[in-house]
C-alpha cells in the first residue's frame, strides 16, 4: 500500500515547523503511522550536510549549495521517503523540492530548467501528494526570525536567515507561483494567524485529504 507524502513549505519564520509537530501528534494520537522528517537533515548524512549548509562561518558557493541540497534530497528519498511510503506510512516533511525552486531558483537566480533537472535527478520523480504553503509577509517573517534568535531557538549564525529582504520576497513570490500553478497539490495557509488558528486550518485541509484516500483513522487509540 502507498502511504501519503505531505510537505510543509514557506519562507523562513513562517511557523511551519511548529505546525509539522502539531499535526504529527494529532495523527499519532489517532494511531496513524507517521514519519516526521525534514530537509535538509532528514538522514544522518543529511544532518551533517545541514550543519555545513547553515553554518555562517563559511561562504557556500551557490552552485555548491544547489548540489548539497540535492545530495541531501537524494539520500532522503532513497533511504527514508521511498521505503516509508512503500510501507504505507504517512510522511510529513518540513520542506522538500519546492524549496529548491524557491530558494535556489528564484532566490539565487539559477535557470528553472537546471533547477528542475537537478530536482528530477535527486527525487527520481517522487512528488508530494499534498503541500501546505505557510504564507507570510516578508516583514512579519523577519520579525519572527528575530524573536527566535533572541529566545535562543535559532542561532544568529544561520546563514540563510541573514539574507536580504528582497531575497525572501523573491522566495515568497516563487512559492505563491508554485501554488497558482498546482492548486490541487499546493494549499495556501495564512501563516499570520495564531498558532492554534493555523493548526485548525491545517486540519481542515489534511483530514479531508486523508479521508479521500481512505487513510483517516476514525477512532482514537489512546
Ligand atoms: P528550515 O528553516 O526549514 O529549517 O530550512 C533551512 C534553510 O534551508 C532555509 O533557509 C531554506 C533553505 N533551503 C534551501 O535553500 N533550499 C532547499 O532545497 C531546502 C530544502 C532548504
Amino acid at each position: 500500500m502507498n502511504g501519503a507524502f505531505i510537505t510543509f513549505e514557506g519562507i523562513d519564520g513562517s511557523g511551519k515547523s511548529t505546525q509539522v509537530r502539531m499535526l504529527a501528534s494529532v495523527l499519532r494520537l489517532r494511531g496513524m503511522d507517521v514519519v516526521q522528517t525534514r530537509e535538509p537533515g532528514g538522514t544522518p548524512l543529511g544532518a551533517r550536510l545541514r550543519e555545513a549548509l547553515l553554518d555562517a562561518q563559511e561562504q557556500v558557493d551557490p552552485l555548491a549549495e544547489l548540489l548539497l541540497y540535492a545530495a541531501d534530497r537524494a539520500q532522503h528519498v532513497r533511504v527514508l521517503l521511498n521505503p516509508a511510503l512503500a510501507a504505507g506510512r504517512i510522511v510529513l516533511s518540513d520542506r522538500y523540492a519546492d524549496a529548491t525552486v524557491a530558494y535556489q531558483g528564484a532566490g539565487r537566480g539559477f535557470e528553472p530548467s537546471l533547477v528542475n533537472e537537478v530536482i528530477a535527478l535527486a527525487t527520481g520523480g517522487l512528488k508530494p501528494d499534498l503541500t501546505l504553503l505557510f504564507d507570510l509577509s516578508v516583514a512579519a517573517s523577519g520579525e519572527r526570525s528575530r524573536q527566535r534568535t533572541t529566545t535562543g531557538e535559532a542561532t544568529p549564525s544561520d546563514r540563510l536567515e541573514l539574507e536580504a529582504e528582497n531575497f525572501h520576497a523573491r522566495v515568497r513570490d516563487a512559492y505563491l507561483q508554485i501554488a497558482r500553478a498546482e492548486p490541487e497539490r499546493v494549499r495556501i495557509v495564512d501563516a499570520s494567524l495564531s498558532v492554534e488558528e493555523i493548526h485548525a486550518h491545517v486540519l481542515e485541509i489534511v483530514i479531508p485529504f486523508l479521508e479521500n484516500r481512505g487513510q483517516w483513522t476514525q477512532t482514537k487509540t489512546q
